[in-house]
């Protein structure tokens, strides 16, 4: 297992729930349908934040990484646009991590959490595509 991706990854998952949760309470009332883009985002930060806990405990490690808040664009395209990046760059970081892990429980928990991360990235397109 490469400690310095584990350290990566969940600074970058910290990064992601503070970023989302913000961008939730931003666009609640912000735009048209903004509800439904919401709740999307609050659901995202709940899988991010259960990510970062599967990690904690397959590895029973107390990994303090630097807190990095990220402050959310005020368009809601920018925002998208950076978590397209975000997101994409997620399922690298998991896949190389996933090459650095042997146990058979850990590939499967780290290949569960890459079809989330994947999840995410396609609903954020289709919001993209959406906007356009
Ligand atoms: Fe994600």
């Amino acid at each position: 297992m490469n400690e310095e991706i584990l350290k990566g990854i969940i600074n970058e998952e910290k990064a992601d729930v503070s970023l989302y949760i913000a961008e939730a309470e931003l666009f609640k009332n912000k735009i048209v349908g903004g509800k439904a883009i919401s709740e999307t985002f609050s659901d995202f930060a709940a899988e991010e934040a259960e990510h970062i806990k599967t990690l904690l405990s397959l590895y029973k490690k107390r990994i303090n990484v630097k807190y990095r808040k990220i402050i959310p664009f005020k368009s809601l395209r920018k925002n998208l646009r950076a978590h397209l990046v975000r997101e994409a760059d997620s399922v690298k970081l998991y896949e190389v991590f996933l090459n650095s892990v042997s146990g058979y429980g850990e590939k499967a928990a780290i290949k569960k959490i890459i079809e989330n991360e994947k999840k995410h990235l396609s609903v954020i397109k289709k919001y993209l595509l959406m906007l356009k």
